[in-house]
């Protein structure tokens, strides 16, 4: 490997050490990072220093990046680009962007294709407070009964933007125009990782609400119950974020969540970019 790598005592991440992501890549890293992911779906780089252009450069090369469905962060000038900030543009407290996705979820889980990667570069941090939480689906799934997992793989989830038992945050956030993703789209509830060949559990709380042939309130209860068992307090990797910390996860097979437990007051302020397809040029 062109890096080094450090499991994260028994979590399912590591730190990727001898890299400067703001200077070119070889592809070869890039294909050796997206392979690193089938073993560590969390990759934690500490101390790069990328601005937007370069943090643009850098995510660009892994595929084509998502423009993401709340318009109001996105990046002016790199639309595929999105602020995670708490910070309104007067300087205020954005009330929304504390509450943002504190609720499991896997980004775009609401699309027909989902994305792979997920990728955040911190530019202010709280002192306290203001983790990202991450839990490997591979993992959860295997912990799940037999005569469960059995059930499971028959299933098909529908999964709709904001409409699971966790996703209240976002009514309204939608406008009118963004019809395509009020509508369901339809996914195995046991995916299989196209590298490692295993299972997943692909559910989220906050956009999964139903499953086909089960009614609303089961459905529900389903969905509950299948976060509540995959997020067991030991399986979590806990991010606490400092600048210059990015994030590169594996959208695929995990599901995660920021704390939203911080000072409101206290500047969060990242960036992040949402990889649709992974196609690394040479
Ligand atoms: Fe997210």
């Amino acid at each position: 490997m062109p890096f080094d790598i450090t499991p994260i005592d028994d979590k399912p991440a590591a730190q990727i050490k001898g890299l400067d992501l703001s200077q070119p890549l070889d592809p070869a890293v890039y294909r050796a990072l997206v392979q690193t992911l089938s073993k560590y779906p969390v990759l934690v780089f500490h101390g790069q220093d990328l601005d937007a252009a370069a943090f643009h450069g850098f995510t660009r090369r892994f595929g084509t990046l998502q423009e993401h469905v709340l318009h109001k962060y996105r990046h002016a000038e790199f639309p595929g680009l999105s602020w995670l900030t708490n910070v309104a543009s007067d300087g205020s407290v954005d009330e929304f962007g504390v509450r943002r996705a504190t609720t499991w979820h896997s980004d775009g889980s609401y699309t027909a294709i989902p994305p792979t990667l997920g990728i955040l570069h911190a530019y202010e941090t709280p002192p306290t407070g203001g983790g990202t939480l991450f839990i490997d689906m591979g993992a959860a799934f295997d912990r799940l009964t037999p005569a469960l997992q059995t059930r499971l793989r028959g299933l098909t989830g529908l999964h709709r933007h904001g409409a699971g038992p966790g996703g209240d945050m976002y009514d309204n956030s939608l406008s009118d125009k963004q019809k395509e993703n009020h509508r369901d789209v339809f996914h195995p509830v046991v995916t299989q990782h196209p590298d490692s060949g295993r299972p997943i559990l692909y559910v989220n709380e906050t956009h999964t609400h139903k499953f086909e042939g089960i009614n609303k309130t089961d459905s529900i209860a389903l969905v509950n119950d299948l976060v509540a068992q995959a997020v067991q307090p030991d399986a979590i990797y806990h991010h606490q974020w400092t600048p210059g910390d990015m994030l590169i996860w594996d959208e695929r097979s995990t599901i995660h969540r920021g704390e939203g437990d911080y000072t409101p007051t206290a500047r969060r302020i990242m960036l992040r970019a949402i990889i649709d397809q992974i196609s690394i040029h040479e």
